[in-house]
């Protein structure tokens, strides 16, 4: 069971996260989400959350007292709790983020509105991410975005019948294309070998296919790839097949069968 508090001035929007997979998890006890509205926190009497910058400029910036007093306020249920600000200037938000905090027994969120917040308020903050590279009318949408990723990998929630392991970038590459019934479909056929029912053979396809992918779209993810020895091969066929491999071939090329196993099965071959 994870606990989940949102700090924010706009609970409201958190609809999303009482529908399907994650309003099935909290009925099932294995997430709880709270929300706090900071601006309960406020001390003025009009309950003002942001103020003018020092030094001048535009916009608005969250004043620290209230945020302070919510996080001061919070019931402290395990030693485990990480605070999470969210921020377009913190690290961007990815799979490992997700799995890392899935093993967490308490996750506060804190998420900001108007231009910007108080320098201060970085200090309450044991993270600050973002979910990428643009900047958003505050952190609400990007802290429901990261929920909901740290939520489905929480055993239990996706039941046992589906399974986390094989999704997208869980082992650093997309995942290999995938098909249902009809095998046939207005003459698009699904890949013979996965009607095949020859398991080995549907694995090592599979395995190709994400090393096609990601290597097409996402080049960017290679550079944190190790390869396993049977990668070669499937390595090797693809740069026949798309020029792009053949530029990456450093990467596995170290994987190559020794010459002196290539040179003993041509003896026997005499
Ligand atoms: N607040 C505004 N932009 C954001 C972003 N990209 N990620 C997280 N919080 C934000």
């Amino acid at each position: 069971m994870i606990k989940i508090t949102i700090l924010t001035l706009f609970p409201e929007m958190f609809v999303p996260l009482n529908e399907s997979i994650l309003k099935r998890a909290q009925e099932a006890g294995l997430v709880e989400i709270n929300l706090v509205n900071f601006r309960d926190y406020a001390v003025s009497k009009h309950k003002n959350v942001d103020d003018v910058p020092y030094g001048g400029g535009a916009g608005m910036l969250l004043k620290p007292e209230p945020i302070f007093a919510a996080i001061r306020d919070l019931p402290q249920v395990s030693h485990d709790r990480k605070l999470i600000l969210m921020s377009p200037q913190g690290h961007v938000f990815h799979q490992k983020k997700a799995e890392e905090w899935s093993a967490h027994q308490e996750l506060v969120f804190m998420c900001g509105h108007y231009e910007g917040f108080d320098e201060r308020i970085r200090e309450l903050a044991d993270e600050e991410v973002s979910l990428g590279d643009y900047v958003l009318t505050g952190g609400e949408l990007a802290a429901m975005v990261m929920i909901d990723a740290v939520v489905r990998l929480i055993p239990g929630v996706l039941g046992e019948e589906v399974s986390a392991e094989e999704d997208s970038h869980s082992i650093g590459l997309l995942e290999y294309p995938q098909y249902t019934r009809p095998a046939d479909f207005e003459g698009r056929k699904v890949p013979e070998i996965l009607l095949s029912g020859h398991h080995a053979q549907i694995m090592r396809w599979r395995r190709k296919e994400s090393l096609r992918r990601t290597f097409l779209r996402r080049p960017d993810l290679i550079k944190n790839l190790e390869f396993s020895l049977e990668d070669y091969s499937l390595l090797e066929e693809l740069t026949l097949e798309h020029e792009e491999f053949a530029r990456w071939r450093t990467k596995w090329q170290h994987l190559s069968p020794p010459p002196k196993r290539q040179r003993r099965s041509s003896n026997r071959n005499k």
